[in-house]
């Protein structure tokens, strides 16, 4: 069963806690890793504590809210092996999946309402990476890291 790591900045909270609820309803394991309240807090210390663990090994996947979900990509891609989608559409979310094995959903919580962004999460945890010929195209993003 996947394992997901959720993480925020203070403009994300709300947001985080309907996706948790969500989670919840499907049986699926996660841990929160912060923020908590709408304290400001700095979207590159949170998104990096999610991405780090799944860099790690330890979650399979992770989901960053941040205001616009752009910052918390931004910063979830500095790190190996990590390849964060910024998603606002479910065919986005699907297509980072089956097309670019994206191990991070990143959503904007000033942009999507609490339905659509569950519907993204959904497609997101569902979607299988389809490999083939995408297999290579992402084999040649790895080779970008080194
Ligand atoms: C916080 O105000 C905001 O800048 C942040 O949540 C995010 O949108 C950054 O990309």
């Amino acid at each position: 069963m996947l394992k997901i790591a959720l993480a925020c900045d203070h403009a994300g909270v709300e947001l985080k806690e309907c996706v948790k609820e969500y989670l919840q309803e499907k049986g699926l394991p996660f841990h929160d890793f912060g923020t908590f309240d709408d304290k400001p807090v700095d979207y590159p210390d949170l998104a990096h504590r999610a991405a780090e663990a799944v860099r790690k090994g330890l979650y399979e996947r992770a989901i960053l809210i941040c205001g616009t979900g752009i910052g918390v990509a931004i910063a979830a891609n500095k790190l190996k092996g990590i390849r964060a989608a910024q998603c606002h559409d479910s065919y986005s979310a699907r297509s980072s999946r089956a097309h670019n094995d994206a191990n991070v959903l990143t959503l904007g919580a000033r942009v999507v309402g609490p339905g659509l962004a569950l519907e993204i999460v959904a497609v997101f945890l569902e979607t299988p990476f389809q490999g083939g010929r995408h297999l290579k195209r992402v084999s040649k993003i790895h080779a970008l890291e080194e």
